[in-house]
């Protein structure tokens, strides 16, 4: 307890000392502001692949553009970039932790994308952390590489990480500590009120490890080596809340680009998420066991799901997301191991979707438990998509699983205004259910959708899948039955 109450007089030292340091950083920030030459033209990062620049008529218009903005989205730069963000209180020197930023390079930080900055963004953080609506900032025209880091909290609310220039981990497994784990790069952990935003890029250097020969086919002689393939999730949020993400470039990550599990209340705005077509496991956004979440006027390019949608995920609300290529927006895989798996309230709407290997998915394994129930898929342009509409309760990797008897109880699934082509490859529309599990309440209206190129060479599919259609769906579908099942889920085992 003696020792609990020294800490706490530590802590409040500290605490002062670093309000008074929040001013004292401020003034030499300025400094620096004056001092910089400014080499117009010159690339730190010249090795990075050129920044991808989403078309901007690309994403939809849509209500949630005039959501509220995040406080650290200043106006957007202006010719020549601006090196420090828009000051919000240039007449107000006197508030001094409203406007409290921590400039990574005021702490060491090189940004020549050879050094290692860990330290520099650790001590950033720390100080960055101990102060209310504080900005910890990553400036424009560098380029700064750090390790592995787990950016834990507490911290006061308010909390800013902005990413003004480029942001990178070390080049491939060769380059990375072998003390760090190999699955996550820059971690969010324990964290409330928090924003990371910027005007930059992050950038994954995920190459190497896409090319590693555990990845599939990229074996000798295209095979697939066995063995553990751990590759990092470029961001990871977890047991965090209140948190929004907007603004930024993330591209090629090793893994997923960014996740979010075990947090509650998320709002993603305006992301832009680049890897190549063939980079393996490479998802955009990836939920598990998040409630509250918001994705907005984002678009992303990838190897694998567009945005993956896990268990333990509620109150999902997705508008203006342009996808592809890709494998489309997924919610699974559910069930793995015999798992329980509940998602619910999901609604995707104003979406564009195009040369893409799915359009939108609900994947389940055979032998889980749970339900997912009320999603709704609305106005949604499909663009040469494979799979424009599936439900695949038989998700397998090896096609080898066993049929089992349980299922993820897949119930209320609207499918609404979905149109655009195909590619007949597939047929559009495939709903798979399990064979003692029907889904349940699938309605369909205006949904239609013509091959992109070629004949129709396939027709819908379902399986044990029951509801109703609303209007006449192009395909025409006659395999989807009217009414209930005869046994309808109701054991607990699919309560959620
Ligand atoms: C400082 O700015 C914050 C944010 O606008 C405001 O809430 C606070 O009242 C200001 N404090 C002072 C002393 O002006
Ligand atoms: C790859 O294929 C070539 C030609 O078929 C063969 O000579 C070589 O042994 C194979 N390598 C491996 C590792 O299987
Ligand atoms: C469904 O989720 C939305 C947020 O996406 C929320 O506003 C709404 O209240 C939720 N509906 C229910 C019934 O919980
Ligand atoms: C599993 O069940 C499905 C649907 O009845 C059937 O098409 C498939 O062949 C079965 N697979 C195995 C391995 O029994
Ligand atoms: C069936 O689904 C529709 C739309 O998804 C929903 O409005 C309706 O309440 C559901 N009916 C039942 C019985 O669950």
């Amino acid at each position: 307890m003696e020792f609990n109450g020294a800490l706490i007089v530590m802590a409040w030292i500290t605490a002062i000392v670093l309000v008074q340091n929040c001013s004292n950083v401020h003034g030499r920030y300025h400094f620096h502001k004056g001092q910089r030459t400014q080499k117009p033209g010159e690339d730190p990062c010249s090795d990075a692949p050129p920044p991808y620049s989403p078309p901007e008529e690309a994403v939809p218009s849509s209500p949630a553009e005039s959501a509220p903005s995040t406080p650290a989205e200043s106006a957007p730069p202006a010719e020549p970039a601006p090196s420090v963000p828009a000051d919000p209180y240039p007449d107000d020197p006197g508030n001094s932790t409203a406007d409290c930023v921590f400039d990574v390079t005021d702490f060491g930080a090189v940004g020549d994308g050879c050094a290692d900055d860990t330290a520099a963004f650790r001590a950033a953080w720390k100080a960055a952390c101990a102060v209310e609506s504080a900005t910890l900032l990553v400036p424009s025209d560098r380029c700064f590489k750090i390790t592995s880091t787990i950016f834990t909290g507490p911290c006061e609310p308010g909390l800013v990480f902005k990413v003004d220039g480029t942001l990178m981990p070390p080049d491939g497994p060769e380059s990375w500590l072998k003390t760090d784990s190999p699955r996550q790069w820059l971690v969010f952990y324990r964290l409330d009120q928090m924003t990371l935003t910027g005007s930059g890029t992050i950038e994954g250097n995920g190459q190497k490890w896409w090319e590693l020969p555990c990845k599939p086919h990229r074996g000798p002689n295209g095979s697939t080596l066995p063995g553990p393939c751990d590759s990092p999730a470029l961001i990871r949020f977890f047991m965090s809340t209140n948190l929004a993400v907007s603004g930024l470039r993330i591209q090629n990550s090793p893994q997923f680009h960014i996740k979010f599990d075990g947090c509650e209340d998320v709002l993603i705005q305006k992301l832009s998420i680049s890897s190549p077509k063939l980079s393996p496991n490479t998802d955009g956004i990836h939920i598990q066991d998040t409630k509250g979440v918001g994705i907005y006027n984002s678009i992303i390019s990838n190897g694998d799901d567009c945005i993956s949608i896990g268990p333990g995920c509620t109150n999902v609300d997705i508008e203006g997301v342009t996808c592809g290529p890709g494998h489309g927006i997924s919610i699974g895989s559910l069930g793995v191991h015999n798992s329980k798996a509940c998602v619910s309230n999901i609604t995707v709407r104003n979406a564009v979707i195009r040369e893409s290997d799915n359009g939108v998915r609900i994947k389940t394994w055979q032998g889980g438990s749970g339900s997912v129930s009320d999603i709704s898929f609305e106005n949604i342009q499909m663009e040469n998509v494979r799979n424009c509409i599936i439900v695949d309760q038989y998700y397998c990797l090896t096609k080898d699983c066993l049929n089992q008897t349980s299922a993820v109880f897949v119930n209320q699934v609207l499918y609404k205004n979905i149109k655009g082509t195909y590619d007949v490859r597939n047929t559009p529309v495939h709903f798979a259910c399990s064979d003692t599990v029907a889904c349940t309440n699938i309605t369909m209206s205006e949904v239609e959708l013509l091959p992109h190129e070629g004949e129709l060479v396939e027709d819908p599919f379902c399986w044990n899948a029951f509801g109703i259609q609303k209007t006449l769906t192009i395909p025409p579908i006659d395999c989807l039955q009217e009414g209930e099942p005869q046994n309808v889920a109701e054991t607990p085992e699919y309560s959620c």
